[in-house]
């Protein structure tokens, strides 16, 4: 069997950084006797300014007939903030209905977090964000637009379905990692009378299906809080779209930092369409020197390789990234690796 694979390479930083994931992926391949049959699609930043598109709708329907998606990054200088982003990123999300962004927060031996006295054995949890509602619906609309009167709404939309499936893959989630069998919930029930209380209600009653998962709430203030003081509380977190965001960021920080955060956009339904992605954006500054971290984007096919059911190949990229973390790079920051871009990917592939 041949897995095919989608390559979006992308702006600024991507391409560097997903050659790197290749190559890893490609050297693993070999060892593990797995097939990947990889196609690579030129959209991003560059595109758009030459043809002003972003993504047709016959390439997205090609894109539904790939396995996998692996994507380097969306972002380029001369486009206004939000064009790709909405149109690339957030698009292929909501049109493949990749409703789950899995992102694991795993401190490495070797990596420096900015949290004291904190280690690899108190930074180990997952943070599931809802992926296609919320905030993210992009439903709102302007009244009175450029006046003093005007009006501006952002809605939150919130369906049933949306976050039962969801809270339900959280579940899941849990008892498969079998780690501490702990779902923390976050939102804000003292302010978000609508919302919040259609994420508790579901997550109660679909907890009553899990009953070896203990279960947790927490407001997302104060989840913020103790996700710096108390790392080695959390085991799996869901939330909505927008505070998933904002509190992954955070988490990719007391994990090293964005070179090395990975996330999984995906589709867990039978025949969907999942996406791989390294957190750290175009980074355009970093673009073209051979400087960047590319191990976000190795983690990133690490991802790739379990979420394929490959987990002996999973297996052995992340040791090889554990051991590259452990005893060669010198810090997680662009330029301060100790090594070039390409010399990590090849140091990974070295002890894969
Ligand atoms: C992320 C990014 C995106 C998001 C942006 C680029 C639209 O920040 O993947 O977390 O907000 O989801
Ligand atoms: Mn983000």
């Amino acid at each position: 069997m041949t897995y095919k694979i989608a390559v979006i390479p992308g702006d600024g930083t991507g391409p560097e950084v997903v050659n790197e994931g290749l190559k890893v992926l490609k050297a693993v391949a070999e060892k593990e006797k797995i097939r990947f049959d990889f196609h690579s699609y030129d959209l991003g930043g560059e595109r758009y300014l030459k043809t002003g598109e972003t993504l047709s709708e016959s390439v997205l329907a090609e894109l539904k007939n790939f396995q996998a998606i692996f994507l380097g990054a969306i972002g380029h200088p001369q486009v206004k903030s939000g064009i790709l982003e909405q149109g690339i990123l957030l698009r292929l999300r909501f049109a493949l209905d990749q409703y789950i962004n899995l992102r694991p927060v795993k401190l490495y031996p070797g990596v420096e977090t900015p949290l004291k006295d904190k280690g690899p054995e108190h930074i180990n949890f997952i943070i599931i964000r809802e992926n296609t509602e919320g905030l993210y619906s992009g439903a709102g609309g302007f009244l009175k637009k450029g006046t003093p009167d005007e009006v501006a709404i952002q809605e939150s939309i919130n369906t049933r379905k949306g976050v039962e499936r969801c809270v339900r893959y959280a579940f899941e989630l849990c008892l498969r990692r079998n780690h501490k069998l702990k779902l923390t919930m976050a939102s804000k029930t003292n302010v978000l009378n609508y919302a919040a209380d259609l994420w508790v209600r579901t997550f109660e009653e679909v907890a009553k299906e899990y009953p070896r998962v203990k279960t947790d709430y927490t407001h997302v203030d104060a989840l913020c809080m103790w996700m710096i003081k108390n790392p080695e509380w959390f085991d799996v977190i869901v939330t909505d779209n927008l505070f998933g965001d904002i509190v992954t960021d955070l988490a990719a920080m007391i994990q090293g930092g964005l070179g090395i955060a990975a996330g999984g956009n995906i589709n867990p339904d039978p025949g969907g369409v999942s996406m791989f992605e390294p957190m750290g954006g175009s980074a355009p500054k970093y673009a073209g020197k051979n400087v960047i971290n590319p191990m976000a984007a190795i983690a990133a096919g690490q991802m790739l390789l379990d979420h394929l059911g490959e987990k002996k190949a999973a297996e052995r990229v992340e040791k090889a990234m554990s051991h590259v973390l452990e005893k060669h790079l010198k810090s997680m920051a662009a330029g301060e690796m100790g090594y070039t871009t390409q010399e990590v990917g090849d140091l990974v592939v070295k002890y894969l």
